[in-house]
């Protein structure tokens, strides 16, 4: 073994050197989370958007696996509660639990900066998400009437919210 991996395996390895983990997003990484954007919404968040996210007070975080972006998450949190604005991970890596792994992290994060609760808004079309979050213990509270643009329309959004007591450590 050489030293640099008696060190390794004594410390750990450094993040940029993990199979996959998240970080913090940058600037940097818009253009590779615009082009997942588009791949996976007909309705994707311009430019202006994800700039603004990065400007504000949010926690936002980009999955990396060996060293290429394929996934990010934008989440609010004010005054005890916690708003999960955007998830998303490239198609050629969905249904291996990415998405799992990255909320269970985000409910940590928001549990850690005093959220109590935790919301989302989601298209009930989008049957891969409402598998996803109910998966989690998630719970339908309501529904915000034309919430999203659609083909030819609008559509409602459906809410859902956990309760970060008892369900995070
Ligand atoms: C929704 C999304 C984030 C799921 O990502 P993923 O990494 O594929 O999800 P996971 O592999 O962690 O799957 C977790 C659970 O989600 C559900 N799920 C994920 N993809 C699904 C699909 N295509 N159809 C049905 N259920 C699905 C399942 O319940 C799954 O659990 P299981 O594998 O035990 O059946 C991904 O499809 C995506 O990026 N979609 C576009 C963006 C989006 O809609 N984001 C959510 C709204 S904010």
């Amino acid at each position: 073994m050489s030293l640099l991996d008696s060190v390794k395996s004594v410390f750990g390895l450094a993040e940029e050197e993990k199979e996959l983990y998240l970080r913090p997003l940058k600037s940097s990484d818009l253009s590779a989370v615009l082009t997942i954007e588009k791949m996976v919404y007909n309705f994707p968040w311009s430019d202006r958007i994800f700039k603004d996210c990065l400007t504000l007070d949010y926690s936002n975080l980009a999955l990396i696996k060996r060293g290429e972006l394929i996934g990010y998450s934008i989440l609010s949190i004010a005054v005890g509660e916690a708003h999960i604005l955007n998830v998303c991970v490239h198609p050629e890596h969905q249904r291996q639990g990415l998405a799992k792994f990255f909320i269970l992290d985000l409910l940590k994060v928001a549990k850690k900066k005093n959220a109590e609760t935790i919301f989302l808004e989601v298209r009930p079309s989008n049957l891969a998400a409402v598998s996803l979050y109910e998966g989690l213990g998630f719970q339908q509270i309501g529904h915000r009437k034309d919430y999203y643009p659609a083909e030819g329309g609008r559509e409602d959004a459906v809410v859902y919210s956990l309760d970060l007591n008892p369900n995070v450590t």
